[in-house]
Order: C-alpha cells, then structure tokens, then sequence
C-alpha cells in the first residue's frame, strides 16, 4: 500500500477560526426548504454544507463556529456533531433573523475573540486544482482581510468590483444594475480580528442589511484588502435558485467523474489535513454501506 500524500504541516496556521453561515430563510428555494434548511439540501452526493465547510477545513480550519438558524440547530448537530468526528472542534450559534451576512461577527464576536477568522457562505461551491494551496496562503497572512474575484457572465446578484484606470480595486458595489466589471465577490473571506469592530460599527443597507460588502470596503478604504482572482480552472458555484442547485449537482458529477475522486468528502480532507489518522479515517468509512464509504476506505489504499 502506498502511503498516502499528506498535506503539509497546518501549524503556522492553527489559529486561525472559521465561521460557517447557514441561516437565511432560503425562500428563493421554497417549498424546498419549508422543511429542511437550504444547506441541508443534497448537491449530487452531499449535503450542500460540506462544501463551504471543506473549503474551510483546506484552509487548516479546524475550530469552526456553525450560524444557523434556531429551529434547525437540531439537524446540524445530527449532521456535523461537535466535530470530533473530523478532528475539528465545531460550535454552534443562532441567528434568529437573517440581519446580513456582517451579522455573523456580531453574533460571532466572543468566539473570534483576538484571533484571524474566515467566513464562509454556506450556499457557495468552490473547486479547482491548487485550491487548498491558495486557501493556505490566504490564511497565513495574519493582517488585513483577502477576498477572492471570480469572472461571470452575469454580476449583477453580487458584490461586484470596480477597477481604476490602473486595474486596481478601487470600490465593491452590491447587486450593482450596471455592474462596473464581471468581477464578482465569492462568498469566502479571510479577516483579521479587526472584522468584529468593523462589523459593529455597521449600519443597515437600503435593503436592510448589514452588508459585508461594507466590511469589505472598510478594508479597502484602509488600504488593507487584498484581492485575489480565481481564474480559469477554478469553479465557483452559488445555489441560490432552484435551476442554479441542479445545475450545481450537475457540475459536481460531471466534475467527481472525470477526476475519479470526491469533491468535498470532509472525511478525506480531514485526512489529508492530517486532522485524523489512517485508524479514524478507516473508521468513519465502516459507517458508511455505500459508495461513498467505499470512496472514502478507497482514499487509504490509492493514497
Ligand atoms: O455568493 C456571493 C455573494 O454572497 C456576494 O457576492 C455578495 O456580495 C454577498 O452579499 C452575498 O450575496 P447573496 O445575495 O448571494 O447572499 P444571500 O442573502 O443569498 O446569503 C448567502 C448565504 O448566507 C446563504 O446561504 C444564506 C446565508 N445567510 C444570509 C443572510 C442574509 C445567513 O445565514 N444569514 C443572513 O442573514
């Protein structure tokens, strides 16, 4: 049996938290989500959380604060557990109204404490080779905030960067009518402690929200955001609507397909994490019946 490739060392990195935003409403999926939580939904062969958590995980998160709403802190403890499973230590939170995305550092400001934090949408999908290796270099940098940019046809349902004539960042317009360029704003954000202060000095948008686009002009205002492109080769995937959620799944078959592997296994990521050894990941795999178990003992014998 070959040994199987580890991810580097994630000390320099240990400390940084993450938070994954699960609240909303979700009422653009409606009926849909009458009764199961949008992130509960399944895209292809995963609950639709794994994703943004597995981007946190890659980043060398493993103390995550999980936002949900309070009525279904029930499913997403059944679902993700206190995170022993995974080598991880998972909180939960409540947000009773959905307030805004920015609304995550104020219920999350105790558990950030003095520490860098990422936040991620748990509605956002992302994927590309060399991923983990940005992700990494993103959560070294203790200092200011990074976002990531992803070219669409379409910006308009986003934050939106505009650029100066210098092909500098110069301002992020929220859900722009005319969008100043096809750049929009990912839902995944690395911050420094500072983000909680940002986010409590916030006032509500016109639409009502305490936006993060305002934490992240706050950044940019004091010449501490930096932001990266995710080009060609990666894919970033939103599920807000009904035909964006298939079109998701189907991406991610076609996607697992042409690889031969699994995007998003929290159980494999874990792993090459180096957040659990071979005798756990061995174990999580006898829970499963399926292909997915067989996947998942498969990661120990192909390495
Ligand atoms: O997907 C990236 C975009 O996400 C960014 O480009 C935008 O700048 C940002 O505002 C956000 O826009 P959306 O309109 O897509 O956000 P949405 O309201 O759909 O919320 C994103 C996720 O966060 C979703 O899974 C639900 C959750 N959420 C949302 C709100 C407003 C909460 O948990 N609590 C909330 O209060």
């Amino acid at each position: 049996m070959r040994k199987p490739e580890r991810c580097p060392s994630t000390e320099d990195r240990a400390h940084r938290k993450g938070i994954l935003l699960a609240g909303g409403r979700g009422s653009r999926l409606a009926p849909l989500t009458w009764a199961a939580n949008k992130h509960l939904l399944p895209v292809y062969d995963k609950p639709l959380a794994y994703y943004p958590m597995s981007v946190l995980m890659l980043a060398g998160i493993r103390h995550v604060l999980v936002i949900c709403r309070n009525e279904d802190l029930p499913s997403y403890r059944h679902l993700l557990g206190d995170g022993s499973r995974l080598g991880m230590v998972l909180e939960y939170a409540v947000q009773e109204e959905p307030r805004g995305l920015a609304d995550a550092f104020r219920i999350g400001g105790p558990f950030v404490g003095d520490d860098p934090v990422a936040l991620a949408l748990g509605d956002n999908i992302f994927a590309g080779k060399g991923l983990g290796g940005r992700l990494a270099a993103a959560s070294k940098r203790r200092e200011g905030a990074t976002v990531f940019a992803h070219p669409v046809r379409d910006p308009r349902p986003y934050g939106v960067l505009r650029f100066d004539d210098a092909g500098v960042p110069a301002d992020i317009v929220e859900k722009p009518a005319e969008p100043p360029s096809r750049y929009a704003v990912t839902g995944l954000y690395f911050y420094d402690a500072e983000v909680v202060e940002i986010a409590a000095r916030l006032r509500p948008s016109a639409r009502g929200e305490l936006e993060i686009t305002d934490v992240n002009r706050e950044y940019l205002r004091r010449g501490r955001l930096r932001v990266e492109t995710l080009g060609r080769g990666f894919t970033w995937l939103d599920t807000g609507t009904v035909p964006s959620l298939l079109r998701a799944a189907n991406r991610i078959k076609a996607m697992q397909a042409r690889r031969g592997t699994l995007i998003a296994c929290v159980e494999e990521v874990a792993y090459r994490m180096g957040f659990i050894d071979a005798a756990q990941l061995s174990r999580l795999a006898s829970e499963f019946s399926n292909a997915y178990g067989a996947y998942v003992r498969g990661v120990l014998e192909r390495g």
